[in-house]
C-alpha cells in the first residue's frame, strides 16, 4: 500500500473509532444493535464446512445478543482484504477470520490494532503479524496423526512386509494454509516407521510437501495430479494400495482418478484406502458404500461454540483460561490457542459418531 492510501485508510479508521467513541461505545449506523457487531469472515461458500462454520459462529453469537456481519471470500484473496477492509470500517467489536492466505492479511490485521478490533483466527493461523490475539482450531498435528492412523489400519501396515511393500502416493492441502503442515507433519512422522522398514513405498518419489500439495485444496487440480501419477507410474503390473489425502473432495476425485483407470472394477486392482478430512455428505455416503475407507470429523459445531464464548469473554473483558500457548508460532509471535478434538470416522463408526451426533442426518446421508 503506498502512503497516500495508509494515511487515507487510518483517517478512516481514526474517524471509525472516534464514531464509535462519540456514539458510546455503541451502534454504527444501527447495524450494531444489541450487545454489538461482529465480523464473520470465512474462505468460501463453495465448501460445505465452510457454511457450517460461518452459520454455527452467527446463530450462536446471534443467540447471546450480538449482531453478526458474515462473508464468505469465495477463496479471492482481494475479496476477502476488502471485506475485513470494510468490517472494521463499520465498527466491528471482534473479528473472526478463517483466512484463504494466512499471511496475506497483514495490512488488514494491523489496521483492525490500531482500531482496538481483537482478532480470532478461526481454524487457519493467521500468519506472519503479532496483530492476532487468538487462534481456535483442532490440533492440526493430531488431525495429521489420526490421517496417518487411517492408513496404518486401512492398509495393514502393521503386518506388512518389505517383500510385498503397500505402494501409496500423497496428497497435501493448500501451501498457503498453515493447517496443511500440521496435517502432512502429523501424518508423515505417524508413516515414518513404515517408510524406515521399507514396508511403505512412494513409486512416484514425489514426497516434498511443496510437490505434493494442492493450491487452495482445489479437488480437480488434485485429480488431475492423480491421473498423472497413474499414467507415469502404474502403466505395468503395479498396482496402487493408498492415498493420503487430507481432504474429502480430494479424496473423492483422486478415487475417481483411479476408478478411470479400472480400480474398483479390474481384478486384482481394488479401491485404494484413501482418508480424508471434514466428514462431508458426499465422503460419508462413499464411506458407507465400502468406497473412502474414512475420514476425519472435525465438529463445525464444536468449533463454533467455542468461538461464541470466546467472543463473548472477549466482549466482556473476562480473562481468558485454558489456552494453549506453546504450540502456534506465526512466525511473529506465539498465538494463544483453543485446540479442540477430532475423530476418524470409518463405517463402522459413522452411525454414531456422524448420525447419532446429530451431524448428518439419516435422510442427508440416504440412510
Ligand atoms: C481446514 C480443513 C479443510 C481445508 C479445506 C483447512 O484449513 O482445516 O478442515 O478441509 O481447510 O477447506
Amino acid at each position: 500500500m503506498n502512503l497516500v492510501k495508509k494515511v487515507l485508510l487510518t483517517v478512516l479508521v481514526l474517524a471509525v473509532v472516534a464514531g464509535t467513541v462519540f456514539a458510546g461505545g455503541g451502534s454504527q449506523g444501527g447495524k450494531s444493535a444489541g450487545k454489538g457487531l461482529i465480523g464473520v469472515v470465512m474462505p468460501t461458500r463453495s465448501e460445505e464446512r465452510w457454511i457450517k462454520d460461518g452459520n454455527a459462529v452467527k446463530e450462536g453469537l446471534e443467540k447471546l445478543g450480538y449482531t453478526v456481519d458474515l462473508q464468505f471470500s469465495d477463496d479471492d484473496i482481494p475479496t476477502q482484504t476488502r471485506q475485513i477492509d470494510d468490517l472494521i470500517t463499520k465498527g466491528v467489536k471482534v473479528l473472526v477470520i478463517a483466512s484463504i492466505d494466512g499471511s496475506a492479511l497483514s495490512n488488514q490485521l494491523a489496521n483492525a490494532k490500531a482500531a482496538k478490533i481483537p482478532v480470532i483466527a478461526y481454524d487457519r493461523l493467521l500468519m506472519r503479524s503479532p496483530n492476532v490475539d487468538y487462534y481456535v482450531s483442532f490440533d492440526n498435528y493430531k488431525v495429521g496423526l489420526q490421517m496417518g492412523d487411517i492408513l496404518i489400519k486401512g492398509l495393514k501396515l502393521e503386518q506388512a512386509t518389505s517383500a510385498k511393500p503397500v505402494i501409496i502416493e500423497l496428497f497435501a492441502g493448500s501451501p498457503d494454509d498453515n493447517n496443511s503442515v500440521g496435517f502432512y507433519q502429523g501424518a508423515m512422522d505417524n508413516l515414518k516407521p513404515y517408510f524406515d522398514k521399507g514396508v511403505l513405498k512412494v513409486p512416484s518419489g514425489q514426497i516434498d510437501r511443496a510437490v505434493v500439495g494442492t493450491l487452495r485444496w482445489d479437488a480437480a487440480e488434485a485429480q488431475k495430479r492423480m491421473e498423472n501419477l497413474l499414467s507415469a507410474n502404474y502403466t505395468g503390473s503395479l498396482v496402487l494400495d493408498g492415498i493420503l489425502s487430507p481432504y474429502d473432495p480430494i479424496s473423492l476425485s483422486t478415487l475417481e482418478a483411479c476408478k478411470a483407470v479400472g480400480y474398483g472394477s479390474t481384478p486384482g486392482k481394488p479401491l485404494p484406502i484413501v482418508g480424508g478430512q471434514d466428514c462431508v455428505v458426499a465422503s460419508c455416503k462413499s464411506i458407507w458404500a465400502g468406497e473412502q475407507y474414512a475420514t476425519v470429523l472435525k465438529d463445525t459445531r464444536s468449533l463454533g461454540a467455542a468461538t461464541v464464548t470466546l467472543v463473548d469473554d472477549i466482549m466482556q473483558g473476562k480473562t481468558i483460561s485454558g489456552l494453549d500457548t506453546k504450540s502456534y508460532n506465526n512466525g511473529s509471535k506465539v498465538v494463544p490457542s483453543l485446540l479442540l478434538d477430532s475423530v476418524i470416522v470409518t463405517k463402522e463408526n459413522l452411525i454414531s459418531a456422524v448420525i447419532d451426533t446429530g451431524y448428518h442426518t439419516r435422510a442427508e446421508l440416504g440412510l
